[in-house]
C-alpha cells in the first residue's frame, strides 16, 4: 500500500481532465492505495502566495501547512492538468508556489541564504503529470518546445530530488471522440497502476 497524492486543476467537473482524476483515482484505490485527492477549483485552492510565507520559517496558513504536510509524507505524487499557455492554470503555479516550499521539498545545501545547491526533501521518488492539449506533438515541440516538461521533469520534481518522473500527454482533445477519451482515460489508469 502507497500512500499517493492527486492534485487536480480543472475548473469544469465535466472535463476529460477531471473525468482523468477521478478514474485515475479509483484505479489506484482499487489496487489498494491510500489517495490524497485535491481539486483545486472545487477547494477554492488560494493561489496567491502572501508575503508572510516566503521566508523559509514563514508563518503557514493552516490549509498549506496540511498541504505540505501531506507532500512531504506521501510516496507518489500526480498532477493533472491542461496545457494552458505551455503552463499549468494560475491556480496550480500557485500551489506550486506556496506548498513546494523551502524546507518542505527541497533546501539549498551550502548556503542556506538560496543560492546553494537544491537538496531534495520529499519522500516520494515518483511523479506522474497527465496533460491534456488541442496541439499537435511536432509543433508542441518544435514551436513552443514542449515547456511542461521541462516546468515539471527539470524545474519542480527534479529540484525536488524526485527523480523517476512520468508522463502522459493526451491530445487532441478538441477533435476527439468520446471513445479515443475513454482509451485515453484508460491508458492513465494503466500507466498509474503499473508506476505505483
Ligand atoms: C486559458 C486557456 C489556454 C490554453 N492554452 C493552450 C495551449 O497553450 N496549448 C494547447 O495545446 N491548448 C491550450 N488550451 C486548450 C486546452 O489545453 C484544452 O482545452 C484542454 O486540454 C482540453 O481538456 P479538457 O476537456 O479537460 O478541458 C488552452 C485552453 C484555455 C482555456
Amino acid at each position: 500500500m502507497m500512500e499517493i497524492l492527486l492534485i487536480l486543476a480543472h475548473p469544469d467537473q465535466s472535463s476529460l481532465n477531471h473525468a482523468i482524476a477521478m478514474a485515475v483515482r479509483q484505479a489506484l484505490e482499487h489496487e489498494g492505495h491510500r489517495v490524497i485527492f485535491h481539486d483545486l477549483y472545487l477547494e477554492a485552492f488560494d493561489p496567491i502566495l502572501p508575503v508572510r510565507e516566503i521566508p523559509r520559517d514563514g508563518l503557514l496558513d493552516p490549509v498549506i501547512a496540511r498541504h505540505c504536510s501531506e507532500l512531504i509524507r506521501v510516496d507518489g505524487i500526480i498532477i493533472v492538468h491542461p496545457n494552458w499557455w505551455g503552463q499549468p492554470p494560475a491556480i496550480l503555479t500557485g500551489w506550486i508556489d506556496r506548498v513546494i516550499r523551502p524546507g518542505v521539498a527541497y533546501r539549498f545545501v551550502g548556503d542556506d541564504s538560496g543560492e546553494g545547491v537544491p537538496e531534495g526533501l520529499l519522500k516520494a521518488r515518483t511523479a506522474l503529470v497527465i496533460n491534456t492539449s488541442n496541439t499537435r506533438e511536432e509543433r508542441e515541440n518544435q514551436v513552443f518546445g514542449d515547456p511542461l516538461e521541462r516546468i515539471w521533469r527539470d524545474c519542480v520534481f527534479g529540484l525536488c530530488g524526485v527523480h523517476e518522473f512520468h508522463r502522459s500527454i493526451f491530445r487532441i482533445v478538441v477533435t476527439s471522440t468520446p471513445e479515443q477519451r475513454a482509451t485515453w482515460i484508460k491508458e492513465a489508469c494503466d500507466l498509474a497502476v503499473r508506476i505505483f
